[in-house]
């Protein structure tokens, strides 16, 4: 599986899930945030600002869409799946189908059932949340003028 934006809100979480059940994680990210991804149990942490690339991946999961959700789908191999957290273009769509790679754009609703497995994580010290900064809610919006400096992990409104 590939994680793009390895280090951060989304990217961070989705490469400890993915490593509990034992997949193979490549994370890509910016370079000082590799030993970050590495310490997540990432297998590889690729600094994506070098280029190169990777190929044959069965499962990219995507948190920044747009052009990245096309390129993305270079590094699957054919009959492989694209997870995207942002709504796809239809070319994005056209050339996906071309390959019989399977697109998913999802959006995370919170359930019971995937509450109590994360749970389970965490009480397995599989799965840890890192805040990056704490933000009181009425102050939501240096909270996102925080997010546009692109922190490690997440960043976590407080009432
Ligand atoms: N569909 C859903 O249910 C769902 C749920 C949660 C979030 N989302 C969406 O998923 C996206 C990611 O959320 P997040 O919480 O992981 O965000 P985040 O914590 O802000 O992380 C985004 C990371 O993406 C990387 N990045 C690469 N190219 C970028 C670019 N052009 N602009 C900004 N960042 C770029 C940066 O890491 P590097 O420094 O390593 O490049 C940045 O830290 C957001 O758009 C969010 O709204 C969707």
């Amino acid at each position: 599986m590939l994680v793009p934006a390895a280090a951060g809100g989304v990217g961070h979480l989705a490469v400890q899930i993915a490593k509990a059940p034992g997949a193979y994680v490549i994370a890509t990210a910016s370079p000082n945030k590799l030993d970050f991804a590495r310490k997540l149990g990432a297998d590889e942490a690729i600094d994506y600002t070098r280029g190169g690339l990777i190929r044959d991946i069965d499962l990219v999961l995507d948190p920044i869409g747009g052009d990245h959700a096309e390129r993305s789908l270079k590094a699957i191999r054919n009959g492989g799946v694209l997870v995207s957290l942002l709504d796809l273009n239809d070319t994005t769509r056209a050339l996906a189908s071309a390959r019989d790679i399977r697109v998913e754009r999802i959006s995370v609703m919170p359930d019971r059932e995937g509450l109590v497995e994360l749970g389970r994580l965490i009480d397995a010290n599989k799965l840890s949340v890192h805040v990056a900064k704490s933000v009181p809610l009425e102050e939501a919006g240096a909270a996102h003028a925080f997010l546009a400096t692109r922190p490690i992990g997440k960043v976590a409104l407080t009432t």
